[in-house]
């Protein structure tokens, strides 16, 4: 039987091989970190979308007592820029997340597959990939479009 290897390709670098606006939209993802709602998983992730009109968009986890209808903080950010700015593109979305410890994490955490999902249809929306900064203490992660996070993508367009 033939095999098929998919390869994903992830960047690692340091805050400072960033351009200095991926610096600022990073930054505003830690930042959100700390407006999270997350009383039950104490676990407080913070988005932060930049548009192609520079426009730049937080979002992060808002958790519910009825724990399906809460949304994580990817979906939140995306979400608001659909509602905000429908025909602008998406152009990079940063995630950053805080440990039950209160710790802003030591390694990135990527997105769900939920939000994957979601991310795909922002770029089919913006008719093209979205640079992805995930934050860790130790480095930061760079993904040049969600096809590196999730091959076999389905998408209409
Ligand atoms: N969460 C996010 O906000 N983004 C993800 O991609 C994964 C998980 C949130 C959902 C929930 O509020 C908490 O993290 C724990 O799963």
């Amino acid at each position: 039987m033939e095999e098929l290897e998919l390869k994903s390709v992830i960047k690692v670098c340091q805050p400072g091989e960033l351009s200095p606006e991926e610096q600022h939209l990073l930054g505003l993802a830690v930042e959100a970190t700390q407006r999270s709602y997350a009383p039950y998983s104490h676990f407080h992730v913070g988005a932060a979308v930049r548009l192609e009109n520079g426009v730049e968009i937080i979002g992060c986890n808002q958790e519910n007592a009825a724990y399906p209808s809460g949304l994580c903080a990817e979906r939140t950010a995306l979400f608001a820029a659909g509602a905000q700015y429908p025909g602008v593109a998406v152009k990079t979305l940063a995630i950053a997340a805080r440990g039950t410890d209160g710790e802003l994490v030591e390694e990135p955490v990527g997105p769900c597959g939920s939000c994957r999902q979601v991310i795909i249809e922002s770029e089919t929306r913006a008719r093209g990939p979205i640079r992805i900064l995930l934050y860790g203490r130790k480095h930061i992660y760079v993904v040049d479009g969600i096809r590196q996070l999730m091959p076999l993508t389905f998408s209409k367009f």
